[in-house]
């Protein structure tokens, strides 16, 4: 089963008859857990009616560059950002060479100049059209810049001929679209990672928290597993679905955090720490409710176990990645953090009230003794996946 969960597909339709099949890929991205959006060219309207992408995908579909309604609501740099991936399907011969000019003069010429996130086309036109060398020199040129090349399939095309030039199947776009993200990176690797808050007791119904949501740690857990790590989540409580391929493991209290991990951290190549662990805990739990019989109360609180400083310090420790949450002074804060747990790496971000926090964005610092590498405010997926990058880059030194 194949998954693009919490994906931002764009989906860009340029003029062929096969856009009639990007109706049904739009339900395929779905089905796999992908948020679609689609970019309409002129020559893909001509075929297929922005209705019908509406409909199918649930979000209003993008026609027009120049139009200040739709820039306003969604621009094409927002669009360009927003996107995970950009898959061009059908993608006529037209567009192929106004994609290798870089030509920025419709919407969705803009989106694929204006990304940074990976773009495939799906080449969709009559046979003789596949085989000109203008079509295969475009074809090759953008291969070299980095856009991949999903099909085209052979066979009997719409225009009566026989040949190459057929745009691949729904299904098959789907998968290809999915394994763009499964990178392989951390495959044969255990990749152990806390994450959420923990609650410490202060009697049968109350407990001391934070605000940590559980959305940064497990966003790098889906980002781990995509890239071929066996994951190991151990999570305070959330209310977030675990992502498909992690073994997810439930604990309350950052005692049991530590016993957990403990457990698990033999088999392990990497750790990571994202979650908000309290430092502190009462010292007694009441072993009933506590009653308000005074205007005061005063409770007794003792430290909780540092898990990642333990972690980094056992003998065999595996590649150690923590976090800093800070209210000012991130770089110098993160630093001291980085030397004095002893970890491998430190990824800090700014905390305050919407900031990193429960938030579905965050910027992230990443330190480790050498290197120091800002990544830019964008979807926790997103960063989940760059710091898995860094992380496997570091890893295999
Ligand atoms: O869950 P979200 O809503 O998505 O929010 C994400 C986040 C803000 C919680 C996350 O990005 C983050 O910053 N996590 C670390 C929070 C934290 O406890 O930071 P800290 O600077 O207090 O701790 C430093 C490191 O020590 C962290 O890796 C922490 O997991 C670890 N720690 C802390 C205390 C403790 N007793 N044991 C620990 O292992």
């Amino acid at each position: 089963m194949i998954s693009l969960n919490n994906k931002h597909i764009l989906l860009g339709v340029s003029g062929s008859i096969a856009a009639y099949k990007s109706a049904e890929l739009v339900r395929r991205l779905k089905d796999a857990g992908a948020d679609v959006r689609v970019a309409l060219t002129k020559g893909g309207a001509e075929f297929i009616t922005p209705l019908t992408f509406q409909a199918l995908s649930g979000n209003p579909v993008h026609t027009n560059l120049l139009d200040t309604e739709a820039e306003a609501a969604m621009g094409h740099i927002a669009l360009a950002r927003w996107a995970d991936a950009i898959l061009v399907a059908p993608a006529s011969a037209n567009f192929i060479a106004r994609l290798a000019q870089g030509r920025a003069d419709d919407l969705l010429g803009a989106i694929c100049l204006a990304t940074d996130s990976t773009i495939a086309i799906a080449p969709a036109m009559n046979q003789q059209m596949w085989a000109n060398t203008a079509t295969q020199e475009n074809l090759q040129q953008l291969r070299q810049r980095g856009i991949l090349q999903f099909g085209p399939g052979e066979g009997d095309q719409a225009c009566g001929e026989t040949g190459p030039g057929r745009m691949l199947e729904a299904n098959q776009l789907a998968a290809h679209t999915a394994n763009i993200f499964e990178t392989g990176l951390l495959s044969g690797r255990t990749v152990l990672l806390i994450a959420g808050p923990t609650q410490e007791a202060i009697d049968p119904v109350r407990y001391l928290s934070n605000h940590s949501s559980g959305k940064m740690g497990y966003a790098i857990a889906q980002a781990a597993a995509e890239a071929g790590a066996k994951v190991i989540l151990i999570s305070g409580p959330t209310a977030l679905a675990t992502p498909p391929r992690v073994e997810r493991i439930n604990v309350r209290s950052a005692q049991q955090m530590f016993d957990t991990v403990m457990q698990h951290v033999a088999n392990s190549d990497i750790f990571i720490s994202t979650a908000a662990v309290a430092d502190y805990r009462p010292i007694n739990i009441a072993q009933q409710k506590i009653k308000k019989t005074k205007d005061t109360l005063t409770l007794e609180l003792q430290r909780n176990p540092d898990i990642l400083a333990a972690v980094a310090a056992l003998k065999n420790a595996p590649f150690t990645v923590g976090f800093a949450a800070e209210t000012e002074s991130l770089e110098q804060h993160a630093q001291e953090k980085l030397e004095r747990k002893g970890v491998d790496m430190i990824a800090a971000n700014l905390v305050g009230e919407g900031i990193a926090f429960e938030a579905d964005e965050n910027a992230l610092l990443v330190l480790t003794a050498e290197n120091k590498q800002q990544l830019a405010t964008a979807s926790k997926f997103m960063l989940g996946r760059q710091l898995i990058n860094i992380i496997a880059k570091q890893h295999h030194i």
